[in-house]
């Protein structure tokens, strides 16, 4: 009798052999040939960096940070560059990202934000998920954050190219005089701008945005005209901000735009209501319908911008919320003259996409649309009105939805004058 018995031997080499050199391509070669150039915009970590690194790796925030700006992250800052990693043995790009990308991280907080958020982030980001890390010791808090501010261009170890000077930052002796941390001797970044150059640090960082406010009509379009079932449950709350264009005495409607914008490029489907309250309270019952629908729609707004907006732009939305003293670029004052001018769109674009590069978030993934439109109709009325005007005590429609609150106002009686006949 006899008996086949597989032979495993020289399936197993043959297996061995094939991932030998899958490994041989996809680790060894790669590990060989990467020579970037060495950078010129950077220098060498630092004994202390190292050390931080070092803590970065052992806790696994690679874990949830990635470290490579790639061409598709739009709102990440400068794309990486393999010069970039000349420095690192090995790199820490990460692959995964439950917290947003480092790879631009540093100079954009104050140092102290970074030490309190590494403790706690609850301390400076109310809802944040990031785990704490409070059991790290007060010098490997320091260190960790001085890895931490070394990353991107405008890090610790950003050089100017041509003179090899330090950029933006300079390393100082730290002193931590608040809070449970004290004294230490430990050197840190210190961002020692003036006020000008770090309006201009703004500034380079807002152009990083590729994409230009004042140009965001299509999307207040496609509110009114869409069928979609966001258009249709903003549109209500869109037609009491802005008028709908006429065309020969009728609405426009999307084909006849379209023909209209042929003869005038210019040419609007919508014009801005005015938010500007009146000197004086206006008698007649149908101006004052029109008031105070404007200041009912502002209020909504109001609501929803006091729990969503005012821990960093102010319960009066002047910027100066709780939370705004840890930002290297502050939340913006809507009591700023500049903001008069923009438009439902302006406003309801910066809003949607929000602004890179600084802690002013996309709202357009927890908004509806609708709720923004309503933000767009307080933040017109805060601006042009140089503060909350009549809409303090105003709280019956607070926080809610038009479309959830009760209907219109009714319109106030007529004033009746007493007749001169009547008097004696
Ligand atoms: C379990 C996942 C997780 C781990 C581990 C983690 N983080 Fe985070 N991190 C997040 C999330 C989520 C956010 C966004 C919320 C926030 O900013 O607090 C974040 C935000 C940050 C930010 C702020 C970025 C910004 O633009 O505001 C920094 C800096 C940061 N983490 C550093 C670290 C460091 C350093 C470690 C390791 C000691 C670490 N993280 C570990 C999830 C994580
Ligand atoms: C975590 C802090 C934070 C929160 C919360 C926040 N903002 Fe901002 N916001 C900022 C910062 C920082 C800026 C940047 C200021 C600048 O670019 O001048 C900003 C800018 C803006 C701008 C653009 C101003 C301009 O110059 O065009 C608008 C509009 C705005 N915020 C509206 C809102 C609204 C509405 C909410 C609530 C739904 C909100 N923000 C919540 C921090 C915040």
């Amino acid at each position: 009798m006899s008996t086949t018995r597989a032979n495993y031997l020289y399936p197993s080499i043959g297996m061995g052999l094939i991932l030998a050199s899958i490994i041989f391509v996809v680790v060894l070669v790669p590990r060989m040939t990467f020579k970037p150039a060495k950078p010129k915009d950077l220098r060498d970590y630092t004994a202390q960096e190292l050390r931080g690194r070092q803590i970065y790796k052992r806790e696994g925030c690679w874990y949830c940070h990635s470290m490579v700006s790639r061409p598709q992250d739009w709102d990440h800052g400068p794309k990486s560059k393999s010069s970039d990693y000349f420095y690192d043995e090995f790199h820490l790009v990460g692959s995964e990202r439950s917290g947003p990308d480092l790879a631009n991280i540093g100079g954009k907080f104050p140092d102290q934000y970074h030490m309190l958020h590494h403790q706690n982030p609850r301390y400076v980001k109310p809802g944040s998920n990031m785990p704490r890390f409070d059991y790290l010791s007060n010098q490997e808090l320091i260190d960790l954050t001085s890895f931490i501010q070394g990353m991107g261009p405008w890090g610790t170890r950003a050089q100017d190219p041509e003179t090899g000077k330090l950029r933006y930052a300079r390393l100082e002796k730290f002193t931590w005089t608040t809070g449970p941390l004290k004294g230490t001797e430990e050197v840190l970044a210190k961002w020692n701008l003036s006020p000008e150059e770090q309006e201009k640090l703004n500034v380079s960082r807002y152009e990083q945005h590729n994409e230009v406010p004042y140009k965001y009509k299509t999307e207040i379009e496609e509110l009114l005209f869409g069928t979609s079932h966001e258009a249709q449950a903003a549109r209500g709350t869109l037609l009491n901000i802005v008028d709908k264009n006429k065309i020969a005495g009728v609405d426009v409607t999307e084909e006849s735009l379209e023909k209209k914008r042929e003869e005038d490029s210019t040419f609007s489907a919508w014009t801005e209501k005015d938010f500007k309250e009146p000197a004086v309270e206006p008698a007649d019952p149908l101006e004052v319908k029109v008031l105070m629908t404007k200041r009912r729609y502002a209020n909504y707004g109001k609501g929803l911008f006091n729990n969503e907006c005012s821990a960093c732009h102010g319960l009066d939305a002047d910027g100066h919320g709780q939370a705004a003293f840890t930002m290297t670029k502050r939340p913006a004052n809507f009591w700023d003259d500049k903001f008069k001018n923009y438009n439902v769109d302006t406003w309801y674009w910066r809003i949607s996409r929000g602004v890179p590069s600084t802690q002013m978030p996309r709202w357009e993934y927890t908004l509806t649309a609708e709720q923004r439109l309503t933000l767009a109709a307080f933040l017109k009325y805060v601006s042009q009105n140089k503060g909350l005007g009549k809409l303090k005590g105003m709280e019956s429609d607070y926080g809610k939805l038009p479309s959830q609150a009760a209907p219109a106002l009714p319109a106030p009686a007529p004033s009746v004058k007493p007749s001169p006949t009547l008097v004696k």
